[in-house]
């Protein structure tokens, strides 16, 4: 077998996790997020779901990554097919190696045609917002938005450029290139974080007495408890597994190039601490203040426009702001690369590892494919001349956030319930600071898959009360130009499941062939 990569630090390792986890998410979607569902009542659920859900999942994948390493495998259908044959059988962990392997190929291929799209606008914000483009008072912030996205121009080559970088990355390797681009990127949006921080709580109140920057801080951090709800909870739920890159697979594998015997625990709570930072510090007190005391609480709660509408707005209105403007699209761009590069990277490795295929060129076939699964995002918006985003919602709607779920209920069980060799030694091997017993006995095996169950549980009577599961979706009901758009995303999302699937099985059957005739452990490390 060909050797693996490893990661060349302790450092690298912990930015580049960091930089897996840091993306969008905390920038993008944890402001709105938090804003439209009551600040401080989201993030009491938030707080109780990162120590129920998020930590203990992120353990558990560090886990699997490394255990998968041990065996050469870099993708998740291989781990959780050595996780659980000895209990389950050959035959039917192959099945269920290729359930995750499909889910996690939806995620890879799917969540990335949308995210690199986002990227892309990031970096054509950044430059129009430092040529002075998107302060001209002439054009609403919202006209200039939809100018964007239904132009073929601004849509495409920012879009090709950020798949540019990241195939770059991808093809220098584990050290030279996605190490490297951490440690570069990493810093970077943290200066400016910072920098913007300063920006945002000292804004005063321009607009009102009553908006002030400190009262949009007290928005997000007063617990307001008597506006918790079911939904918010899901939310916030939700929230931990996009930002924590849970249940897309990512983890595993940037954790399948740590050698058998470093540190995962202190490691993967560092890499939690990080990511919580730039979301709840950075990402909340850039943008929840600067809203505020433009906005109001009640201006606050857009989604997407957040970002490239409202801030944009603000940005013209406050002093220097097209030099922030340009650091708060830089910071996107770094923070949503980073994340990139995994999903991009998790393809590559199935190409490399499974099918034989030279780095360099299996990069330049994800290339390819994230062309091609990335143009229907792109060309819907610019068919039908609106920022219907229809195609994009569906896949999130189903792989960006329903399916992470059921995924890291797979894990969950598969780790606490079907694994033969011990979860503690496994995850305790090397560790600076061993995992308490408790953790696995009480935590995994119990209070966190009862959690996900219970969110699953929720999110499917949720997705049925907004008529996810109709024919036609309640959110294009009035406007039917945009169902065929919706029908084509489930096509997608059905294709590229079934290929994953078939895919995943094939290729444990190659290396585990003999076990799956026998029904019967053979290899064993
Ligand atoms: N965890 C990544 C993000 O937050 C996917 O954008």
């Amino acid at each position: 077998m060909k050797e693996r990569e490893n990661w060349g630090s302790k450092i690298g390792l912990i930015l580049a996790m960091s930089g897996n986890a840091i993306g969008l998410g905390n920038f993008w979607r944890f402001p709105y997020q938090a804003a439209k569902n009551g600040g401080g009542a989201f993030m009491l659920p938030y707080v109780i779901a990162l120590f129920v859900l998020g930590i203990p999942i992120i353990l558990v994948e560090w886990m699997q990554g490394r255990y998968g390493g041990k065996y050469g495998h870099g993708t998740i259908g291989y781990m959780v097919y050595l996780q659980s044959r000895e209990k389950i059988k050959p035959k039917r962990a192959a099945i269920l190696g290729s359930i995750c392997g499909m889910i996690v190929i939806g995620v890879t291929v799917l969540v990335n045609s949308y995210y690199n799209h986002i990227i892309g606008w990031t970096l054509g914000y950044g430059i129009f917002t430092a040529a002075g483009k998107t302060m001209d008072a002439n054009v609403s912030t919202g006209d200039f938005f939809v100018n964007y996205v239904t132009s073929p121009g601004p849509v495409f080559i920012f879009w090709i450029i950020s798949l540019g970088f990241l195939a770059l990355a991808v093809t220098r390797g584990i050290q030279k290139g996605i190490e490297a681009w951490a440690k570069l990127m990493m810093p970077i949006l943290y200066v400016f974080g910072f920098i913007l921080i300063f920006k945002s709580v000292t804004i005063g109140a321009p607009v009102k007495p009553e908006w002030s920057a400190l009262k949009g801080l007290d928005y997000l951090w007063s617990p307001r408890w008597s506006e918790l709800s079911w939904q918010t909870a899901l939310a916030a739920s939700g929230q931990i597994f996009f930002t924590l890159s849970l249940g897309m697979g990512i983890i595993q594998n940037y954790a399948s190039y740590i050698k058998e015997d470093d540190d995962i625990v202190l490691s993967s709570l560092t890499t939690v601490g990080l990511n919580e930072f730039a979301e709840v510090i950075l990402g909340g007190t850039i943008v929840i203040p600067i809203c505020y005391a433009f906005l109001g609480a009640e201006g606050l709660s857009q989604s997407i426009g957040l970002t490239f509408i409202s801030l944009p707005n603000i940005f013209r209105a406050v002093n220097g702001g097209r030099a922030i403007g340009t650091l708060w699209f830089i910071l996107l761009f770094c923070a949503g690369i980073t994340s990139a590069i995994a999903m991009y990277n998790y393809i590559v490795a199935i190409l490399e590892e499974d099918m034989g295929f030279t780095r360099k060129k299996a990069s330049i076939l994800v290339f390819a494919l994230y062309i091609i699964v990335g143009l229907p995002v792109g060309l819907e918006q610019i068919i039908t001349k609106t920022a219907g985003f229809a195609y994009f919602s569906e896949v999130d709607n189903w792989v960006g956030t329903y399916f992470l779920v059921i995924m890291g209920l797979i894990e969950i069980v598969v780790t606490g319930w079907l694994m033969k060799d011990s979860f503690l030694d496994e995850i305790n091997r090397g560790a600076y600071w061993k995992l308490p017993s408790w953790v696995y006995n009480v935590v995994i095996k119990f209070i966190t898959p009862i959690s996900i169950l219970l969110l699953l549980i929720g999110s499917t009577m949720d997705y049925i009360k907004q008529g996810y599961f109709k024919l036609v979706p309640d959110f294009v009901a009035k406007t039917p130009e945009l169902v065929p758009w919706v029908n084509g995303a489930r096509i997608i999302i059905i294709i590229v499941f079934t290929l994953g699937f078939i895919g995943t099985y094939r290729s444990i059957k190659k290396v585990y062939g003999e076990e799956l005739e026998s029904n019967s452990v053979i290899i064993k490390k």
